[in-house]
């Protein structure tokens, strides 16, 4: 079983979801090796989640969540709001860590709970000197340099993380950095790489389409 995960970031409002929608359900593959997540900004979670919801390998997931389980917090998004909603949640990004500070210890009190509400982390590291909570089963290796670069990491080089971490963990390994429908075949193609997490390729319906097409 493949992952594609779609990571919009902070782009689309609720007209250019609906439309991106509507042009990759047309092509849905109902092929069950893949699981599709679609990540949208928390504003488009629910109106994505309506369009999904009759296609059994598309799934919806957070970006991140609160550090907050529930209560007084104007502004957070909780795990408790998010539970029923969605089935995964990144965390971890770097461009949460670079731009919102985020910590190891922050990180990983949100994924306990997101464990706590069945929401599955998929945890984002840069290198290997990123710390990987404990009860984590997906991990997407992301190098920093790679990310939104056109600098994908080489293939022989994401397998040798790979490596490294199963010397440790058991976890599905993902790969995310500069993914295109040209580059991700190699990745694919490797067979052990569990699978992708796309930031601006995932932005073009018929593109993320294609990389999805290309297992
Ligand atoms: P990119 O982003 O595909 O645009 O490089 C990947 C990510 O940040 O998850």
């Amino acid at each position: 079983m493949k992952y594609f995960i779609a990571n919009w970031k902070a782009n689309k409002n609720l007209v250019q979801a609906n439309q991106w929608l509507d042009e990759f359900l047309t092509f849905t593959p109902t092929d069950k090796s893949v699981r599709i997540v679609i990540c949208p900004p928390f504003s488009l979670l629910y109106p994505v989640k309506e369009k999904i919801s009759k296609f059994s390998n598309i799934y919806l997931g957070a970006q991140d969540l609160s550090q907050y389980e529930e209560g007084s917090f104007t502004g957070e998004v909780t795990v408790k709001t998010l539970s029923g909603l969605v089935d995964y949640a990144i965390i971890g990004h770097s461009e949460r860590r670079k731009y919102f500070a985020e910590k190891y210890d922050l990180l990983l009190k949100k994924t306990n709970l997101a464990k706590k509400y069945d929401i599955e982390p998929v945890f984002c590291i840069r290198d290997e000197k990123d710390q990987i909570p404990e009860g984590v089963e997906i991990v997407a290796y992301e190098p920093l340099n790679a990310i939104g670069t056109g600098q994908n990491e080489p293939v022989e080089r994401v397998l040798e993380m790979k490596k490294k971490l199963q010397l440790t963990y058991q976890i599905s390994f993902l790969y995310g950095g500069s993914l295109d429908k040209n580059n991700a075949t190699a990745y694919l193609k490797s067979g052990d790489i569990n699978g992708l997490l796309i930031g601006g390729s995932s932005l073009n319906p018929s593109e993320f389409y294609d990389i999805v097409n290309l297992t």
